[in-house]
């Protein structure tokens, strides 16, 4: 028979030990972010209930009608694999009796999202993403504080550049009045619109402006602004927003044509932007959804929250040259000669081990040079190196492996000095 050879799902990938390292680098600084803020860690579920998504999300979004990994499973329920966390994380709100905390409460997760779209690069079936979510407060404030977690978390992984884009959809009040004129105006240009879009002037037409359709576009420069439609507290909510991030100097772009891909948003909606060109480039956006706690079975509870790709993080962070520092770089390599450094070798790995020092080694290998060639693969600043005659000595020699120069060390000291230089 044939051998077989297997390769993961279209649009699926390993994240591989390099990768995996900077992955982890990058998360515990967004957890470190949120946790400082005062934000709890929760992690609904990969999957849900179709409808949680169904009805959170929206029949007429390409989330739910193109793009959801959905099953029956054995028992004849349907399934969803989450193309999103926010509607989870709503329903864990609810389901764990969270509206009768002090509120604001606010949470954070991070992990993988599932989307059957067309891959391509910055656009994955099983992407990753870092959220937050706050639950119970309606001011101004938190929209802007969530929008400073974000952009504080870019600074602190190195993207200075990030563009911020905002806009605001109004509530259950203005909206509709906006949307039959958007209706109104788009009936009248509907000649002018590509199919796709003529379609959605039946179903969501609202998401006709951020259309990438050159046709729609010529078409939606002349639209009605939703700006000019929004009712007094809708204004007073978004001039609020503004105010707080004037008052920090945070640069952002009124975007009217910003709808984001997703029913539940309401006042707030943000995006943010890299310095990379594409149409996959922005790297996270969200909103205020301020009726969908109630419209998951809960009582009226206002909300915001976002979410950005790690993906598209990690690009940016690419072509911003930068590279996050992962643990291996506290790493020290053991190499060894003969007997009976071997036995010392081993017992040296384990003691720095038990001291909480990463080390690695090969002890029952020929050859130092080809064990510090090993060891210069792998990136350690520090190798320590053990012959025969260190054994006699009880030394050791610790290599920085960046300069090439070595020093002897007493066999027992070695660990805290090594605990000393990695502080
Ligand atoms: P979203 O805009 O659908 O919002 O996704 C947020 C981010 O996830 C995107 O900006 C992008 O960086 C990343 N992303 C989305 N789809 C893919 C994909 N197929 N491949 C790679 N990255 C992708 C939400 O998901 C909302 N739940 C955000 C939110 C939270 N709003 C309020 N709270």
């Amino acid at each position: 028979m044939a051998k077989q050879q297997f390769q993961s799902i279209r649009g699926m990938y390993d994240l591989l030990p390099e990768q995996t390292a900077r992955y982890d680098a990058i998360a515990s600084a967004f957890a470190k972010g949120a946790a400082n803020s005062g934000y709890g860690r929760i992690e609904p579920p990969l999957v849900e209930d179709t409808a949680v998504f169904v009805r959170a999300v929206g029949t007429e979004t390409d989330v739910v009608s193109k793009e959801m990994y959905t099953f029956t499973d054995r028992s004849d329920n349907s399934i969803t694999l989450r193309p999103e966390a926010t509607a989870g994380v709503v329903r864990a709100f609810i389901e764990h009796g969270m509206t009768s905390l002090p509120q604001p409460v606010k949470l954070y997760y991070q992990g993988p999202m599932f989307r059957y779209d067309r891959p391509q690069a910055g656009r994955q079936r099983q992407f990753f993403q870092y959220g937050v979510e706050v639950f119970g407060e309606s001011a101004s404030s938190i929209d802007a504080q969530v929008i400073t977690l974000a952009m504080r978390f870019f600074r602190q992984i190195g993207l200075k550049n990030i563009s911020l884009q905002i806009n605001s959809l109004g509530d259950e009040v203005c909206r509709p009045k906006y949307k039959a004129a958007l209706v109104d105006y788009l009936e009248g240009h509907s000649k002018q619109l590509g199919d796709d879009d003529k379609a959605r002037l039946k179903t969501n037409p609202l998401r006709i402006l951020d259309s990438k359709d050159p046709k729609a576009k010529v078409v939606v420069a002349d639209a009605p602004q939703l700006l000019n439609f929004l009712c007094e507290e809708c204004q007073k909510h978004f001039a609020g927003v503004l105010e707080y991030l004037d008052s920090l100097g945070i640069n952002y772009e009124l975007n009217p044509q910003l709808v984001r891909g997703l029913d539940y948003y309401s006042r707030t909606v943000f995006e943010f932007y890299g310095e990379r060109d594409g149409s996959q480039s922005s790297l996270g956006g969200g909103g205020r959804y301020d009726a969908l706690v109630e419209l998951l079975g809960g009582p009226k509870t206002p909300a915001v929250g976002f979410a950005l790709g790690a993906e598209r993080v990690f690009l940016e962070l690419e072509s911003a040259g930068i590279v996050p520092e992962s643990k291996s770089s506290k790493r020290v390599y053991v190499a060894s000669l003969g007997e009976p450094a071997r036995l010392a070798a081993f017992a040296l790995i384990e003691e720095l081990l038990d001291a909480d020092v990463a080390a690695s080694g090969a002890v029952d290998r020929d050859g130092i040079g080809s064990q510090l060639e090993r060891a210069n693969k792998l990136g350690v600043p520090y190798a320590l190196i053990i012959g025969q005659k260190e054994v006699q000595e009880g030394v050791v020699l610790l290599r920085d492996m960046i300069t090439g120069a070595q020093e002897s060390v007493a066999l027992d000291a070695v660990v805290s000095e090594l605990q000393k230089r990695f502080q």
